[in-house]
């Protein structure tokens, strides 16, 4: 019987392996210009860290949380999203105590037990930002700003920007009272979840998708209403900020997210080109009370996340390219008779040890089908050796996106090869 991978987890190779090193290194390279330094925590938890930081109410605590007990009986956790573990590890290792705000990065696979659909997995991957102890506006719009320049940079020209504020836990308060009033006459018309949400959860409400639940919802109170002048003159911050940088955002008083320990700012990035329901690529927002909830020090914090995954299908879907940082010429090794492997093999040497991107056929074919094979996978040259090239002592270079061909006698031309190299990886990074 042939195995499968689990529901909702996929292997990842060829084209997509290309396109997800793309996403990564284009957002390693901006973390390091807005100087965010890696932090890499385990991929499983005490079940608690996530517990108590979601939120007990939310979806992923309630139902789609990989827990299992280990042979000790304890409780861990699959991670579900980066924040909670990033905060559990700047407090247990005091990065605190230093320079504030700390601002690190994490790249990695999360796990939800959620319904897989396009562009939903129950294995996917997160490339995310926190900044923790500084609750000046200036860094909400800096993470924007960087989510914004990072998209740019993957070639996305179209996507929308939602931001909102949730307030302070005091003038959150105040509205969910509001919102549940609002709410009561109407809440045996709400959708099965939507009513558990109103006892659990009510916030959650507003991110329903059926429609009866947002017509229901049309015309309840809006949070910025319940806004206390602290938290209204950070978000006017923030949006100044965010015009500043002529950013476009579209202000969003129904937007929430599925998180608990959100508070004052939270966007998202949306695209319209991803039809499904699953249209968010990233988003975000501060969490000033969690580092607190967590057993730290009072210190605010606002961070973000974006899923690979989620990127690399709409990038396809728009054939945006996963562009070579820096030209690096692929050179083909053809051998066409076993009796050449040896003097092959001293090519295929030289060539790797001058770190030379090559490769060799290991099964001969005719010349034709070899070239051909070549030019689809983006090689630049092909070495060929045949008998008449060992006889001769020397390499035949097809250079096959010029369709030149030159001869080199191997143990006194060699640096004709390189010349020949370097100077298509040069006229190529000049191109770039
Ligand atoms: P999130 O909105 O749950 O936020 O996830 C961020 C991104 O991860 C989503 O916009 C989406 O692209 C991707 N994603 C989420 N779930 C799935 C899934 N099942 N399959 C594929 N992709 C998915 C967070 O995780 C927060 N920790 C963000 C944050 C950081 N807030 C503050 N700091």
């Amino acid at each position: 019987m042939i195995l499968n991978s689990p529901r909702g987890t996929s292997d990842i190779f060829g084209s997509d392996i290309e396109y997800r090193n793309f996403i990564i290194n284009n957002a390693k390279r901006l973390f390091s210009i807005f100087n965010y330094k890696e932090l890499i925590t385990p991929t499983f938890e005490h079940t608690q860290v996530f517990s108590r930081s979601i939120g007990d109410g939310t979806d992923i605590v309630q139902k789609e949380m990989y827990t299992f007990s280990d042979k000790k009986g304890r409780s861990l956790t699959l991670r579900p999203e980066g924040t909670a573990s990033i905060v559990r590890a700047i407090i247990e290792n005091k990065m605190y105590s230093g320079y504030l705000p700390v601002k690190v990065f994490y790249t990695g696979s999360m796990f939800r037990y959620e319904r897989p659909q396009k562009g939903r997995m129950r294995e996917f991957y997160q490339i995310g930002a926190e900044a923790v102890g500084t609750d000046n506006p200036i860094i909400d719009s800096e993470i924007i700003w960087l989510l914004e320049t990072f998209f740019k940079n993957l070639g996305f020209k179209k996507l929308k920007l939602f931001i909102n504020s949730m307030g302070c836990s005091r003038c959150r308060k105040e509205f969910v009272g509001k919102f549940k009033l609002f709410l009561e006459p109407k809440v045996d018309k709400l959708c099965t979840d939507c009513q558990k949400r109103y006892d659990l959860n009510p916030l959650r409400i507003f991110d329903c998708k059926k429609d009866n639940c947002i017509n229901l919802i049309s015309d309840s109170p809006k949070i910025y209403s319940s806004l206390c002048s602290d938290c209204k003159s950070h978000f006017k911050k923030v949006l100044y900020f965010l015009d500043a940088l002529k950013i476009k955002y579209t202000v969003d008083s129904n937007l929430v997210r599925g998180f608990d320990y959100y508070t004052k700012t939270i966007f998202e990035f949306v695209s319209k080109d991803l039809q499904s329901a699953q249209n968010a690529l990233g988003g975000g927002g501060r969490y000033d009370n969690l580092i607190q909830q967590f057993g730290g020090p009072d210190i605010p914090a606002i961070g973000f996340a974006v899923g690979v995954d989620r990127i690399l299908m709409l990038m396809k879907q728009l054939n945006l390219e996963a562009g070579k940082e820096k030209d690096e010429s692929k050179i083909y090794v053809i051998v066409l008779d076993g009796s050449c492997e040896e003097y092959s093999f001293d090519i295929l040497k030289y060539l790797r040890e001058k770190n030379y991107v090559c490769d060799l056929n290991y099964n001969i074919r005719a010349l034709n089908s070899e070239l051909k094979w070549a030019e689809k996978n983006g090689y630049d040259f092909a070495a060929i050796i045949g008998e008449n090239e060992v006889k001769a002592g020397e390499v035949t270079i097809k250079d096959i996106k010029k369709r030149k061909q030159y001869k080199i006698k191997w143990d006194r031309e060699k640096e004709k090869l390189d010349n020949l190299i370097r100077r298509a990886g040069d006229q190529a990074n000049q191109a770039i």
